[in-house]
């Protein structure tokens, strides 16, 4: 098959195709012919040699989400899922590929009526989006700022924070923006490029403060959106797309400040119990896999370009909302296929 090798840290030209050998499905996988792979920041940072999880071996091939058909199982797992229109987890490599290899039970059919682009877009952005917004525990009328508001998960979150009924003031970069964000739901739009950008923050709030931040940003905006909470408001920190750090003297209070501060802290999306994550994970999917809630509209991203294509992607401007995922190869047709029954007491958002 023909893959997406990388066999040095560099730029996006370092993303090369090759020939390899097809993988084989073993015990509890999966093989998947990929229709599209989704590309999401981290793996520009993996690609760069500059990733959160340092460096991994090389050479190898990248993607940690995909969406297509089953086209085989190894054993151990049900035969019926061949032919299965998908998206899936690929464990953290080898989904800029023609054919992918994926634990069963990480598979999720994807629902009639949600294309398949959309929920490959929406697999690692959407979930991180619902785990950082149940984690913050939003009420109505609460001011949320989220920033990069024109992002993968910032324009996530600005919707599901406004379908709460969140007054959310969506921040970004430059004035371009602002019609997609306040397009999703957001109450007001700031460009934090602009050096009184904390000001019409605070305006936003009628002078109140923000009662919950999302920051993926870090450094500098990060720094200063924290300073912009009022007492006991609460932060959740899940990136730093800036590279850098957000330093802050303030300290979280006790209750619910301290809960989400802790429980967002650095790349991970939801600490915790174990038990807890992975049923938050998998409710997760399943969900994105529905298009989040049926009252949230999804807006995944989904841009078209064949494989030989993915460093393009790879190099395309960050801030660009639509950079999500990667065509590969034609798209199947999916069949209806059921979602999985939700796990006993796992709820709703
Ligand atoms: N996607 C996930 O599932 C996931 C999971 C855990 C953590 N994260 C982290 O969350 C952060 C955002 O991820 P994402 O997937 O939403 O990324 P994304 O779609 O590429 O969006 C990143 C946003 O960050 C803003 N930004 C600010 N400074 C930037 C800079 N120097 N370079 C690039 N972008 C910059 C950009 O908006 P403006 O140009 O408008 O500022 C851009 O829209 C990253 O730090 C990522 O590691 C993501």
């Amino acid at each position: 098959m023909r893959a997406v090798v990388m066999e040095e840290f560099g730029g996006p030209e370092v993303l090369r195709i090759r020939q390899v050998e097809d993988p084989v499905p073993g015990p509890g996988q999966v093989l998947v012919a990929v229709a599209y792979a989704s590309i999401t920041f981290v793996e520009t940072q993996v690609r760069s040699g500059d990733g959160p999880f340092g460096r991994p071996a090389l050479p190898r091939v990248p993607g940690n989400g995909v969406g297509g058909r089953v086209v085989a199982v190894g054993a151990d797992v049900d035969p019926a899922l061949v032919g299965t229109v998908v998206v899936t987890t690929t464990g953290g490599e080898g989904g800029y590929a023609e054919l992918a290899l994926a634990r069963a039970q990480d598979v999720v059919p994807v629902p009639m009526g949600l294309e398949l682009k959309d929920a490959v877009a929406l697999l690692a952005d959407g979930r991180t989006a619902l785990l950082l917004y149940r984690q913050a525990e939003i009420k109505p009328s609460e001011r949320v700022l989220v920033e990069a508001a024109g992002g993968g998960v910032g324009s996530l979150l600005v919707q599901l924070a406004a379908a709460a009924d969140a007054h959310v003031i969506g921040a970004a970069r430059g004035a371009g923006k602002a019609g997609l964000v306040t397009s999703l739901g957001a109450a007001s739009y700031v460009d934090y490029s602009r050096p009184d950008w904390l000001d019409r923050v605070m305006e936003a709030t009628g002078g109140a403060g923000l009662d919950l931040v999302f920051d993926g940003v870090g450094g500098r905006i990060g720094t200063e959106a924290i300073g912009a909470l009022r007492d006991g408001g609460r932060v959740s920190i899940y990136g730093m797309a800036s590279g850098c750090r957000r330093r802050t003297r303030r300290r979280p209070a006790p209750g619910p400040l301290h809960r989400c501060h802790r429980a967002h802290r650095g790349a991970e999306p939801c600490p915790g119990p174990r038990a807890r994550r992975r049923r938050a994970e998998s409710r997760g999917r399943r969900e994105t896999a529905a298009g989040h809630r049926p009252d949230v509209p999804a807006r995944g991203g989904g841009r078209r370009a064949s494989g030989d294509r993915v460093a393009d992607h790879h190099r395309q401007d960050p801030a660009h909302p639509r950079r999500r995922c990667a065509r590969l190869r034609s798209e199947p047709t999916c069949p209806p296929s059921p979602l999985p029954e939700p796990e006993p007491g796992s709820g709703s958002p």
